[in-house]
């Protein structure tokens, strides 16, 4: 978007509702749009995005492509290299990246199976670095911006949640150095570290946990998706690097 990023992020902020045309607008690529957080991130970015929903759920991402205007459906494993090689190829300019895939399996280090540290380091780590790394030049050429949505487990390893935090600790790791990287050449990274937040993710890990489900005490996840929109539409001067939510009391 080049300096038309500057003039279109400020004008955003300042008259929330003055939308430019679908064809005129930043691109947006969210991993995991097909539910949860991500879905919510897409939803919130259309009004001033275009967008491309990642997934694996066809049938899902078509619904929500449905409901979006100016969405198309980006359905790819992130965890498949040759895919995901395939999939950027038709991106030469991308404005915004934002990684919302994820995956949570929990278990003791004694008792967690080395399948589960490798599962969550595949996709919330390694498919994070790749997807990244392929799509630098596109994020180059739009001064574009990195957001990761990390977890409270990306800054507190709880018992019984190894084999998930070491994963967020390490993505962690990732967008401070590629921040440290890129953001002379004009990128932007910001880490969003939500609490527990109402998705499908969260039911499974509270079945896990044999408790009783209540979405009251979790974060929603519009919630989590208006801080993401707030970093992404923040003012030229201000580079939002790390976003930290709670559920309220
Ligand atoms: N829910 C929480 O309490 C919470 C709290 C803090 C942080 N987070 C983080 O927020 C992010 C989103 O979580 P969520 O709660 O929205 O989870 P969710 O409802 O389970 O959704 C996960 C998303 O990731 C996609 N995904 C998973 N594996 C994939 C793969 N191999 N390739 C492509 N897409 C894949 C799923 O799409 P398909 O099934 O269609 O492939 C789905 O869209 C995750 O990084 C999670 O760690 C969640």
């Amino acid at each position: 978007m080049g300096p038309w990023r500057h003039f279109y992020r400020g004008a955003m902020a300042a008259q929330p509702g003055s939308e430019p045309a679908t064809a005129e607008r930043p691109l947006a690529l969210a991993t995991g749009a097909s539910r949860g957080i991500g879905a919510a991130v897409a939803t919130a970015l259309q009004p001033t995005h275009r967008l491309l929903l990642g997934g694996r759920d066809a049938g899902a991402l078509a619904a929500r492509t449905a409901k979006l205007p100016g969405a198309r459906a980006w359905p790819v494993d992130v965890t498949d290299p040759a895919a995901l090689r395939a999939a950027v190829a038709e991106i030469e300019r991308l404005d915004v990246l934002v990684h919302s895939a994820g995956v949570a399996e929990l278990g003791t280090v004694e008792e967690a199976a080395p399948s589960a540290w490798r599962r969550n380091l595949e996709v919330n780590l390694l498919a994070v670095v790749e997807l990244t790394r392929l799509l630098l030049p596109a994020l180059r050429a739009a001064r574009g911006h990195v957001v990761v949505i990390n977890s409270g487990g990306g800054r507190n390893a709880r018992p019984g949640w190894g084999p998930y935090a070491a994963s967020k600790f390490a993505v962690r790791g990732f967008a401070d150095a590629l921040r440290a990287e890129e953001e002379p050449n004009g990128l932007r990274v910001t880490s969003v570290y939500p609490g527990r937040t109402d998705t499908e993710m969260q039911r499974a890990v509270v079945a896990g946990e044999g408790g009783e489900y209540d979405p009251r005490r979790f974060l929603r996840p519009e919630s989590v998706a208006a801080a993401v929109r707030t970093a992404v539409l923040a003012t030229p001067d201000a580079h939002l690097t790390e976003l930290i939510l709670r559920p309220t009391l």
